[in-house]
């Protein structure tokens, strides 16, 4: 069953949806896609985090900040200033005002970033501005569809439908690697510094970034649990239509 922006606009009297859609899950669970998908289908903003935890990281490399030292981390985290778009159609994303948001998708970035979302400090700034822009997209009218690893539980501990979005390992690491080599095909990655890895490197860079995503990928109690291993895209962004479709109909 799916449902068209236009049925979910009447079924909220008029007004347009008001809808926090938290979906979480572990990296290459394929919720990015899934999440801008269900965004546009619905008519909502769309809020990647991690691409605020990756910008954050982006700096601390370019910067030469050991983003192992979490004193050092939390540091700079007060100091920059964090902006990302909400357009599910257009992502940006940009720190003290430069655009990053090709730069943050490369492997240098992708192997720290979990170092650096692991700072209590880097996760208070940012959580903070998670909530800020979820609530600034409910009281322009809409809603958003949030994205990460702790929406359900921690950012948006309250939002209407909550989504844990799994996979197999081995779908997961395929996907990565699928990814990688689509934004080398598309020119967008800096061959010298990010060359495509194998699925072996791809499968351990992955495992890597679970151990150290663990503490973070939680999965709310009231979270509906959905294994994309043998589903396609557009099946997952159905099924969390209807969710939230049901959801504004209960309203
Ligand atoms: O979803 P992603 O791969 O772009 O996330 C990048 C990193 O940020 C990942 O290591 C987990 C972390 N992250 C987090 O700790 N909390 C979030 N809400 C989103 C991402």
């Amino acid at each position: 069953m799916t449902h068209s922006a236009a049925e979910l606009r009447r079924s909220d009297s008029g007004t347009g949806p008001r809808l926090v859609v938290a979906v979480d899950g572990p990296s290459g669970s394929g919720k990015s896609s899934a999440a801008r998908g269900v965004a546009t289908a619905l008519g909502l903003r769309y809020l990647d985090t991690g691409a605020t935890y990756r910008a954050l990281t982006w700096w601390l490399l370019e910067h030469e900040v050991d983003v192992s030292d979490p004193a050092a981390v939390a540091g700079q985290a007060q100091l920059r200033a964090v902006e990302i778009g909400t357009d599910p159609g257009e992502q940006w994303v940009r720190i003290d005002g430069i655009d990053v948001t090709v730069e943050i998708r490369n492997r240098r970035v992708s192997n720290v970033v979990s170092l650096v979302a692991s700072v209590p400090e880097v996760r208070r700034q940012l959580i903070a501005l998670q909530r800020e822009i979820i609530a600034a997209a409910v009281e322009s009218g809409g809603g958003i569809v949030a994205e990460g690893r702790d929406i359900g539980t921690v950012v948006a501990p309250d939002a209407d439908v909550k989504i844990f979005l799994t996979a197999s390992e081995q779908v997961r690491a395929e996907r990565r690697a699928a990814e990688l080599a689509a934004r080398q095909a598309d020119g967008q990655v800096d061959l010298a510094a990010d060359e495509a890895p194998s699925a072996a490197v791809t499968r351990l860079e992955q495992n890597r970034r679970d151990r150290r995503d663990a503490a973070q990928t939680q999965l709310a109690a009231d979270a509906v649990e959905i294994d994309a291993t043998n589903l396609g895209l557009d099946e997952v962004i159905a099924r969390i239509t209807a969710l939230a479709a049901a959801k504004l109909a209960e309203a």
